[in-house]
């Protein structure tokens, strides 16, 4: 009779935890399904509330042009600034556009072959605060950024 009661009560405890691992299951796949949905949501409200690529090309624009106003005053630090602004504004065309509808070829591709070398350039002119050298590279830049429309369709935009 113990023994029975012993393997009786065994079983239930078998029971029991089978049970807890089925709920467990059922949880794990509960929670990866709202993970999925949750995921596609996010990815909507990416393409839906994020900045277009015009709108990104405008906010470069303007930077550009603060750009050209602090290399000719000696503004070294706003110089830097802008072109710490233009860089992030490189950064999330290529994280939200890279293969816009636009572009013939993906924006990375484009920004190391059109803006990059010339960027970097200039960004050290402006670290050793050279005028002349980051005058010229600035015309350098401006130019690359229309070839580059050029490149695309869109000659038209002209700096
Ligand atoms: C990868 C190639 C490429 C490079 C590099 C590039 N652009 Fe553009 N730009 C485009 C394309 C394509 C459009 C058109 C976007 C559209 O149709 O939505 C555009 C549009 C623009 C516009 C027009 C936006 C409007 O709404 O009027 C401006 C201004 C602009 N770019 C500025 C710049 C500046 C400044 C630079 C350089 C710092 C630059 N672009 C570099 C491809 C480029």
């Amino acid at each position: 009779m113990k023994n029975y009661l012993i393997i009786l009560s065994a079983g239930m405890l078998t029971f029991a935890a089978s049970c807890a691992s089925v709920e467990q299951e059922n949880d794990t796949s509960a929670l990866e399904s709202r993970i999925d949905s949750l995921e596609a949501e996010i990815a909507e409200l990416k393409t839906e509330l994020a900045p277009g690529l015009a709108v990104l090309m405008n906010q470069n624009y303007d930077h550009l042009k603060k750009l050209e106003v602090a290399i000719n005053e000696g503004n070294w630090e706003y110089a830097d600034f802008c072109l710490h602004e233009m860089d992030e504004t490189f950064e999330q065309i290529v994280d939200l556009h890279n293969n816009h509808d636009e572009l013939v070829q993906p924006a990375d591709t484009q920004f190391k072959a059109f803006i990059f070398p010339t960027f970097e350039q200039l960004e050290e002119k402006v670290d050793t605060k050279d005028q002349a050298g980051a005058s010229q590279l600035f015309i350098e830049l401006k130019t690359n950024c229309s070839k580059c429309h050029t490149a695309n369709n869109h000659g038209f935009i002209r700096l």
